[in-house]
């Protein structure tokens, strides 16, 4: 993970690297730090904990220079205190870098060897210690940083700055993505395009071992075996990258609320709303009808919406799915048909274990197809097929809005599936695509539930333990409803499926253990009643998040009922997100955690 940002400036850049880390942030926010060059000699500032911290010291301790790097660190090796902040430096040179160099150990070794001394517990201190060696033996920068990266093993981007040349810096990319961006009279690196937004739309995507010079002027770039590289450069719309919270406390209250709008416009791509049906705009290079099976691979929240869209596809297209985490699915090796179709969802399209997969099943010979939320992501760029979704960008750590926009998308898929394969009545995809057209009001209808909801997050919080419930689609609701509330709260919750609870995790229940019940009225209601009630049975306190003709059905007693509006159950997923998410969040702001960058996790993962 971590973010990276390079400079090449007319003025001092020291603003400039700050405000492009803090669009970073969400890569991690363990340490931040940045290092520029005054007069050809190089100084650096790093903190500990988040930007703010690295802001207040460079108030007290201005760092002037008009070219430098920069990072905010997600720790992989080495705690995350000021030591092991980047930029790492020796007398020639700084490097900041996204990634996990593999084989550092061994380099460590030899350079321990050849006499260099380390101050950090990281694998990126030997990449600065690398190429200052190099240089030593008497190579320029250019041709030390060429050197070096071939012996470096792993996936990772990085950015050099050397002291004594004000006039470039160079950047690589090896398996992490880094971008390109061009000024009047200034050149930027950034690990996205966001980083750079508030300098310039111009982009250019660096390519897999491509790394590049770059100086006021503009960029040379030089593929993985050292020549001179065309790469395309691209208008990005930076008005798509405006981050702010609005009226909002935080980016995940903004980006619950967004979603009658998000999944709303999400919609328009995807449906003709007044012949009652979907249209796929993007081509797919395959035919839905004569796939024998789907796999689909994704991380986290994205897995679940992926788990949800299992029980879409089998039901409405009769297409055996088989789901797995994309950290299995890259090491299990399945066996996957030439010619089948491996669907792959991610919020960031840069997930490391996700793109591995995608990777494995196009060596398979699989057309891959992508539902991403930044179409200019690697996954998304490596796809045979990309299904985009329309939520914005997503700043809080935990998913909300692209998830419910992921399994908008995926419930279209699976309709359009059905179509194709026959299995799916014109009439039955007109009353699903009407359902779903009405998804976006039913979530505003659901967020009005917030204040209810504010007075339940309180009791909640005295909880040590929480269980969540659900069957059928709202089985995979109650493992994304855990894993909400575990990360942003730190409360220990898990998800089962509710005929599950009798073959092990009823010895939790007591009456401390608050049960968390997913149950739209659907076909299989009474049956999740008939677990609601072995719970009630052993002293649990249930919270059933329903309808009222469930509620009303079910004759429980409950510690409280959110009421929800009735929903066709085929589309109830993409409803009932919205008060598991507000759950999550009211719970963790009553606690007084830090919901938009919890502890020990960072937006994009980009290492396995
Ligand atoms: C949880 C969360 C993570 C991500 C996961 C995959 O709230 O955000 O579990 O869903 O890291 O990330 P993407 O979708 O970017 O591949």
């Amino acid at each position: 993970m971590c973010g990276i940002v390079g400079i090449v400036g007319r003025d001092s850049v020291a603003d400039a690297l700050v405000e492009a880390l803090r669009r970073l942030e969400y890569r991690g926010y363990d340490s931040a730090g940045i290092a520029t060059l005054e007069r050809g000699r190089l100084d650096r500032r790093r903190a500990e904990g988040k930007l703010s911290n690295l802001q207040r010291k460079l108030v007290e301790t201005p760092l002037p220079g008009a070219i430098g790097i920069g990072h905010t660190r997600w720790a992989t090796h080495g705690r995350p205190n000021e030591t092991n902040a980047h930029p790492h430096a020796t007398g020639r040179l700084a490097v900041v870098h996204n990634g996990i160099i593999e084989n550092f150990r061994e380099l460590k070794n030899e350079l321990e060897a050849a006499g260099a001394r380390f101050e950090s517990e990281t694998d990126t201190e030997v990449v600065a210690q690398l190429v200052s060696h190099l240089m030593d033996q008497g190579l320029g920068p250019v041709a030390a940083v060429a050197a070096a990266l071939p012996r470096l093993h792993g996936a990772f981007a990085l950015a050099f700055l050397f002291a004594g040349e004000e006039d470039f810096l160079i950047g690589a990319r090896h398996g992490a993505p880094l971008a390109i961006g061009y000024g009047q009279g200034e050149t930027y690196l950034g690990s996205d395009a966001l980083a750079l937004a508030p300098f310039t739309d111009e982009i250019t995507y660096l390519e897999e071992g491509d790394w590049a010079i770059l100086t006021r002027d503009g960029a040379e770039i030089r593929d993985i075996a050292g020549n001179l590289a065309r790469r395309p450069r691209q208008r990005i719309a930076t008005q798509a990258y405006l981050v702010d919270k609005g009226n909002h406390r935080h980016f995940m209250a903004k980006e619950i609320h967004e979603q009658p709008e998000v999944v709303g416009r999400t919609l328009a791509h995807y449906v003709d709303m007044a012949r009652g049906q979907v249209v796929l705009r993007e081509a797919l290079p395959f035919d839905f009808a004569r796939l024998s099976r789907l796999s689909i691979t994704a991380c986290g929240t994205a897995y679940y919406a992926g788990l949800v869209a299992k029980y879409w596809f089998e039901t409405l297209a009769r297409l055996p799915v088989e789901i797995d985490v994309a950290s299995e699915t890259r090491y299990r090796e399945p066996p996957l048909e030439r010619d089948g179709l491996t669907l792959v969802i991610s919020q960031s399209g840069e997930t490391a274990d996700t793109l591995a997969s995608l990777r494995y099943a196009k060596a398979q010979g699989q057309h891959t197809l992508a539902v991403v939320n930044v179409p200019t992501s690697t996954i998304a760029r490596e796809s045979s097929a990309v299904m985009p979704t329309f939520a914005g960008p997503e700043i809080g750590v935990a998913s909300t809005k692209a998830f419910s926009c992921q399994l908008t998308v995926l419930l279209c898929l699976a309709l359009a599936a059905g179509r194709a394969r026959g299995t799916l009545s014109a009439e039955r995809e007109r009353a699903i695509v009407d359902a779903l057209i009405t998804a976006p009001g039913l979530m505003a209808e659901a967020v009005t539930m917030e204040a209810a909801i504010e007075g339940l997050a309180r009791e909640i919080a005295k909880a040590r333990d929480v269980l969540y419930l659900g069957r059928g689609t709202s089985y995979p609701m109650a493992l994304e409803g855990a894993l909400k509330l575990k990360e942003i709260s730190y409360i220990h919750a898990e998800g089962y499926a509710a005929g599950e609870l009798k073959h092990g995790p009823i010895a939790l229940i007591d009456e401390s253990v608050p049960v968390i019940v997913i149950a739209p009225h659907d076909a299989i209601f009474e049956k999740t009643v008939s677990n609601m009630q072995e719970v009630a049975a052993r002293g649990g306190r249930i919270i059933l998040v329903g309808d009222a003709k469930g509620a009303a059905a079910a004759g429980l007693e409950t510690l409280a009922t959110l009421t929800m509006p009735e929903v066709d159950p085929v589309i109830a997923p993409i409803v009932y997100a919205v008060p598991i998410q507000l759950i999550a969040y009211h719970t963790a702001v009553f606690m007084g955690k830090d919901v938009d960058q919890p502890r020990n996790l960072a937006k994009s993962v980009t290492v396995e």
